[in-house]
């Protein structure tokens, strides 16, 4: 499903710069489960291999919460937070919440800490009836806990204990942490994150797939996509499309190219980028090394953006996602008057003009000191999105191992957690 493009590289790197050794040896410690962070690459398997029990009542609960709530309210943030977004703007809409449908809008809260925000949202759900879905791994991450503590008491308010009880919906460890504790001491139905995939990696899991469900998208579908994306990657090994994007960007750090830009022509894939960011960011950015991940929504900002990518330091890599079909048909209007100079178009699809103003922006960045990699889907939709969704978190894996990081943990959001504490006056900091 996933065609990488490595064409626009070729003339940046000498034969052999790409390290194919250093990428086998990833993939060894990445598959054997021998590196740093591997009790954390239980991802690896999910989209095979996932609890079918508990995706049964993710479907359940979905339904339910689309039978009697307008709106749901999913509170989590980074890895709790942004897979679902990601693949609810692009499979629906950046714009889902103001589509006429026969779903509920879909809020994320706790995904910052702004008063301003919170009440908006309590405004934007009104008197509707809504349901929360409060995810978090750890159960104690400052940010969720609060949202849920406003939420929840949003919800007893309006339903009465027991009511709101019936529309709590827990994500979170199986065993452990606050949220649990509270979950099972309140009787939510709870949903897990497994033991072995953090919450980064965690877009297939219970994390993305319940408030995914709830938008009306076929998360079956989204499982199948990412499986063959799997079976693919595993059969082709270095060869594969993610270990040749992990070797080449690499190649391209190696050469002082360290901020890497991603570039979607699609406004829809925004929160997927974001999701990138955060993927790529956590894992790399560590020990004093890593990619920075930065990206782009084209072709808007090739008028703000696009003069620092063509012109401005030469640090950059770019990495173009593409869907090669998209799902309107529009053209160009003709004009007798042709006053704007654009009847040269009439008639033309706007698709037809994406694609080749994303082939003119690549040459230009080439021809401007900036390798492209182009990625290319075939359409937005459920299986294309699940297979990329795996894509990214394998070729993240693989390039993480090749850089000689744990791509697993994320020891620096520690730091501005003990400040924020310590001001905040918590017992113990
Ligand atoms: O990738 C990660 O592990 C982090 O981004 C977490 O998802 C994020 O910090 C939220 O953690 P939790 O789910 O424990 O609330």
């Amino acid at each position: 499903m996933i065609k990488l493009d490595l064409s626009g590289t070729k003339t940046f790197l000498q034969p052999g710069e790409a390290d194919r050794g250093a990428c086998e040896a990833a993939l060894r410690t990445l598959l054997g489960r021998t590196g740093a962070g591997s009790d954390f690459t239980g991802w690896l398997d999910l989209p095979e291999d996932y609890d079918k029990e508990e995706f049964a009542r993710i479907e359940k609960a979905a339904q339910k919460i689309r039978s009697d709530s307008r709106a749901l309210v999913v509170i989590g943030i980074g890895g709790s937070y942004l897979g679902a977004r990601a693949v609810i703007e692009l499979l629906k809409s950046p714009n889902y919440n103001a589509l006429k449908k026969d779903t509920p809008d879909v809020y994320f809260a706790g995904n910052g800490i702004s008063a301003d925000a919170v009440s908006e949202l309590i405004g934007l759900i009104g008197d509707r009836d809504f349901s929360v879905n409060v995810i978090s791994k750890s159960g104690t991450t400052t940010e969720p806990a609060i949202a849920f503590r406003i939420f929840k008491a949003l919800l007893e308010k309006k339903y009465g204990p027991e009511g709101a009880r019936g529309r709590i919906y827990a994500t979170t460890d199986k065993a452990r942490g606050a949220l649990k504790t509270l979950a099972s001491q309140e009787g939510y139905e709870c949903f897990v994150v497994p033991d072995d995939v953090g919450g980064r990696y965690s877009v297939l899991t219970a994390v993305g797939l319940l408030p995914i469900a709830c938008a009306g998208i076929d998360i079956s579908a989204l499982m199948q996509g990412a499986a063959e994306e799997r079976r693919t990657l595993l059969r082709e090994g270095a060869d594969s499309a993610a270990a040749q994007y992990a070797m080449s960007r690499q190649a391209f750090y190696r050469q002082g190219k360290y901020v890497e830009v991603l570039a979607a022509y699609e406004p829809a894939f925004r929160f997927m980028a974001e999701w990138w960011k955060q993927l790529y960011g956590e894992s790399e950015g560590k020990d004093g090394v890593g990619i920075f991940p930065a990206s782009v929504d084209l072709t808007p900002d090739l008028h703000s953006m696009g003069q620092y990518i063509q012109d401005g330091r030469r640090m950059l890599q770019e990495t173009v996602v593409f869907f090669d079909r998209a799902k309107a048909s529009l053209q160009v209007p003709s004009d007798g008057a042709n006053l704007d100079g654009l009847n040269y178009l009439a008639g033309r699809e706007l698709s037809y003009i994406n694609e080749k103003a994303m082939e003119a922006t690549k040459a230009a960045h080439i021809s401007g000191g900036v390798p492209v990699t182009t990625i290319h889907l075939d359409s937005v939709c459920e299986a294309e999105v699940g297979a990329l969704i795996y894509f990214f978190e394998f070729a993240c894996g693989v390039s993480g191992y090749m850089s000689g990081v744990n791509p697993f943990n994320q020891p620096g959001v520690e730091a501005y957690k003990k400040n924020m504490f310590h001001l905040l006056g918590k017992p113990g900091y």
